[in-house]
């Protein structure tokens, strides 16, 4: 059985843990903070619980690593266990700089290692059915997607409303068009914290011409965690705050009646919700992980596709900041 070692427990580390303790071996818990270590050894009995991180990287039977230790701190603790040869799982995102991400995707390639990033939204059942919908090309051409992931939330003062909330959903335009973008442009303001962004809008362009959006935002009256992609022939939203239609797929679409000499109208059918699994994105996103460290599935793309997301990520804040 594969051996995990979990590396901080703050709120998304236990988690990660609860769900190795389930899947694998969780063989050990980490975290700087005595108190955490305490509480999380009492309730994972069977890991040894240490505060120092050379100290489960020398345990020779450990395969693997989960980096959810806070975002400064990813890139020099995914690197020490990429060099001790472990796999690693490192929480979003892997690093701040793209030469950073860069650095660890050649470690992982050169030792033969896997490096995932914690996309969990890749793993969410509703977007797996976009996928399925993009690709399978029901939706027509696709021509648009836009991202909408606002909320009087959680306001952070280290990462800005892009590397906070932005990354899941760049991970996943860029997962449903493949594509790495050819233009990526950022607006946004710091009205609480000097340096960190409460509102972005972001634009992106693509080689194919589709174009993409983002609305991120801590500063909003609405709650929303919606993905729209809008297809020539159809049009899909998947809403992670519905309980139950989690995706609706829209027969709607543009079209050009012969008989009205070329003039656009617009055509409306039918309204319907596919049934999406109830399954556990993190837990499935665990299996996914598993599955790569047992030599199954393409480790090498998902690392480089981790690699685009940060790319991306840097251009959009490089765009911000100009
Ligand atoms: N995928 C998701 O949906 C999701 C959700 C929440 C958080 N996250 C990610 O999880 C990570 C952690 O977020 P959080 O909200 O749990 O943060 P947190 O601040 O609550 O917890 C981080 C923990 O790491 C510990 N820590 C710090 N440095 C350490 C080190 N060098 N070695 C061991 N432990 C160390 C801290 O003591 C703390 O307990 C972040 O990268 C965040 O982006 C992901």
């Amino acid at each position: 059985m594969t051996r995990v070692a979990v590396a901080g427990l703050g709120h998304w580390g236990p988690n990660l843990a609860r769900n190795f303790a389930d899947l694998a071996e969780l063989a050990w818990i980490c975290d700087v903070d005595e108190g955490k270590r305490a509480e999380y050894a009492e309730r994972f009995p069977g890991a040894r619980a240490t505060g120092d991180f050379d100290e489960l990287l020398g345990d020779e039977s450990l395969d693997a690593v989960v980096v959810a230790t806070p975002v400064p701190t990813h890139h020099e603790l995914a690197k020490r266990a990429l060099e001790a040869g472990k796999h690693v799982l490192v929480e979003k995102p892997p690093a701040m700089h793209a030469a950073e991400m860069d650095e660890l995707v050649a470690l992982a390639e050169e030792r033969g290692r896997v490096l995932m990033p914690g996309h969990l939204l890749l793993y969410h059942p509703g977007v797996r059915k976009l996928k399925e919908l993009v690709d399978g090309g029901g939706l027509g051409e696709v021509l648009c997607v836009y991202g909408n992931r606002q909320n009087l939330g959680i306001i952070r003062s280290n990462e800005n409303a892009l590397w906070s909330l932005g990354v899941h959903d760049l991970s996943v335009i860029l997962y449903l068009l493949e594509e790495e973008p050819s233009e990526a442009v950022a607006y946004g303001r710091d009205f609480l914290n000097e340096g960190v962004e409460d509102v972005v809008f972001c634009y992106l362009r693509f080689p194919s011409g589709k174009i993409a959006h983002m609305h991120l935002s801590w500063l909003d009256p609405h709650k929303m965690r919606r993905m729209t992609v809008v297809g020539t022939e159809k049009m899909v939203v998947f809403d992670d705050m519905e309980l139950e239609r989690k995706v609706t797929i829209y027969e709607k679409g543009p079209w050009k009646p012969v008989e009205r000499y070329g003039e656009w109208q617009t055509r409306t059918g039918d309204i319907h919700s596919p049934r999406i699994p109830n399954d556990e994105p993190l837990k499935l996103e665990c299996q996914a992980f598993l599955e790569l460290v047992g030599g199954n599935g393409d480790a090498a793309r998902v690392a480089r596709d981790g690699a685009l997301v940060v790319r991306t990520l840097e251009r959009l804040t490089d765009s911000l900041r100009g």
